[in-house]
């Protein structure tokens, strides 16, 4: 400990602090896989399933929100609805009765990017379930991201593939809302053709990052990247969470 005095606004209270831990320590009842097991009633979905003896074998990567990985349903006692989250950022809750899905099943289309332009054909060709959008909304109401999927669905529709890239980019292929539509859509790969399409065919030019990749080119980084390269984990952890973000 520190000499700053207890309750002063750098420290929070002894008790304070005991009302963390007791929080931390307090177990709650959640329902995996059908059956019961108590765990901290602080912990994500995914510390959680761990703190219950199970090893995550498919469904966690980064841990952090990024991945996608983690997609998860779950219902809450006396509630009807099934909802869904990303097991490494939801909470869980008293009575949560839950499942992990380790993937959601989705054909991908193959297509040659130069063949393509970035209009409603290519949408239609590649991916024509988006035109069984029946508008009921429930991909928008499963995005654990809470992105507005159903309007980016309606721009696909609509060929403003724009609006598609913009609408989905912080889509992390989770699959939730492709596992819920009732048309049996697949927003997310389509969303990726649609960013794939912006990128080759509408994105403006950056002079900022043809600058960069020409000091990439000339080798401006690399003395930095030794440097990273030679770093242990724990190291390279530290300098991460220094480092100066926008
Ligand atoms: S593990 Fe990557 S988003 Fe949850």
């Amino acid at each position: 400990m520190t000499g700053v005095p207890a309750g002063t606004a750098n420290s929070p209270s002894t008790s304070a602090v005991d009302g963390e831990r007791e929080a931390a320590e307090r177990l709650i009842t959640v329902y995996i896989m059908g059956k019961a097991y108590e765990v901290p009633a602080e912990a994500t979905i995914m510390g959680a399933i761990e703190y219950a003896g199970h090893q995550i074998i498919r469904g966690a990567g980064c841990r952090e929100g990024y991945c996608g990985a983690c997609a998860t349903l779950y219902r809450l006692p006396g509630d009807y609805k099934i909802r869904a989250g990303l097991a490494c950022m939801t909470l869980v809750e008293d009575g949560m009765t839950l499942a992990q899905i380790p993937s959601v099943p989705a054909e991908k289309a193959i297509y040659d990017i130069e063949k393509l332009r970035p209009n409603v054909s290519a949408i239609q060709q590649m991916y024509p379930t988006v035109f069984r959008c029946v508008a009921c909304g429930t991909c928008t109401k499963s995005c654990p991201q809470g992105l507005q999927v159903m309007d980016y669905v309606q721009a696909a529709k609509r060929g403003d593939i724009a609006a598609v890239m913009d609408l989905s980019f912080d889509c992390v292929v989770c699959g939730l809302c492709m596992l819920r539509c009732p048309a049996e859509i697949t927003q997310p790969l389509m969303a990726i053709l649609a960013k794939r399409l912006y990128g080759r065919y509408l994105r403006k030019d950056s002079p900022e990052l043809a600058e960069r990749v020409k000091a990439v080119e000339e080798g401006v980084y690399e003395a930095e990247y030794a440097e990273l390269m030679a770093m242990d984990r724990e190291a390279l952890s530290e300098r991460y969470y220094a480092r100066d973000s926008e």
